[in-house]
């Protein structure tokens, strides 16, 4: 059975599968509104069961989407109404419940073992839809933006990270090693990435590079990536960590460094890491961005599902 719950463990020639059936589906569908389903109805019955622990807009959205659009349905469940929540069942038994009335489920979790635990009870495949770790069907779909505006293999781009090193620059780590890409992260040396990313990083890749100045690690991108400085749950001393990023917000200044055609990408939401002219700017490719997400999701379900040709 795949499961899609970190890109680490899901192979180059997938990854890349992923991305070429995301290309001809979206192609395919230029016409059609948002609610027509793709020929062949794919996934014809299927039942996608989602639960948010956390806040989402997109990835509730886009799953909704990308499973309608290939002739299956979803249920959205809120924790704070299972049993499971209030501790009067067990993941074991949740698991099994799950397995038996859904084909999938899509977890976004406060707890990186929790999408463990289910993987381990759970009969039916998992998607990881963030957790406090990565973000994999963000970066994979924003690997997919930027090859779609770039038209260019993303191994043959100049990215740059400039914020927080959270889960997502994590799952960008990830996939700067999976797609053999040039990456510089630029953040605040006491921000920097935790020492398991730095020895994963350390044992696979001499691409990436860490500045402690963001105009060094905006030198020559072809992609600026940010996301917020504060994410959800962050339990640190939120003043302190904004102080220490002030001089990592993205304007035309620093934007000014990059090559002339650079873009600017981020998840959303935001905060204040980003100018608001540089945001609104021709740069800004965020809501292609955003909206890429139901395409690659779509290939990404086929994939758990082992339909993809
Ligand atoms: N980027 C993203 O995952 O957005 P949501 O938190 O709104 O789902
Ligand atoms: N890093 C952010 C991403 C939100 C989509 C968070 O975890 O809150």
């Amino acid at each position: 059975m795949k499961h899609f719950i970190d890109l680490k463990d899901i192979s180059i020639k997938d990854l890349r599968k992923i991305l070429v059936d995301a290309k001809r589906r979206k192609n395919l569908r230029k016409k059609l509104n948002p609610l027509e389903v793709d020929n062949g109805y794919p996934l014809k019955g299927k039942l996608l069961i989602q639960m948010f622990e956390k806040s989402s807009l997109r990835t509730r959205l886009s799953f909704y989407l990308a499973i309608k659009q290939l002739g299956g349905s979803t249920l959205t469940l809120r924790p704070d109404e299972l049993h499971l929540s209030k501790g009067a069942e067990s993941i074991e038994d949740t698991a099994k419940i799950l397995s038996n009335f859904g084909n999938a489920f899509m977890l976004r979790t406060n707890d990186d073992k929790k999408l463990e635990e289910f993987r381990k009870y759970l009969s039916i495949p998992i998607i990881n839809g963030l957790s406090p770790s990565s973000h994999p069907t963000q970066i994979l779909s924003d690997i997919f933006t930027v090859e779609e505006i770039k038209k260019k293999p993303i191994s043959k781009l100049n990215i740059t990270w400039i914020g927080d090193c959270n889960n997502v620059l994590n799952s960008l780590v990830s996939a700067s090693i999976k797609f053999s890409f040039k990456l510089n992260i630029g953040c605040p040396k006491n921000y920097q990435p935790k020492k398991k990313v730095l020895n994963y990083i350390k044992r696979n890749n001499n691409k990436i590079s860490i500045y402690e100045d963001p105009r060094k690690a905006t030198a020559n991108a072809d992609v600026i990536f940010s996301d917020k400085v504060i994410s959800m749950n962050d339990k640190v001393n939120k003043a302190k960590k904004l102080k220490y990023f002030k001089k990592f917000k993205i304007d035309k200044k620093l934007m000014g460094f990059a090559k002339k055609d650079c873009i600017f990408l981020h998840c959303l939401p935001r905060g204040k890491e980003v100018d608001d002219k540089i945001f609104s700017s021709k740069k800004s490719k965020v809501w292609q961005q955003a909206l890429n997400r139901v395409h690659v999701q779509k290939s990404i379900l086929l994939y758990i599902f082992g339909k993809l040709r």
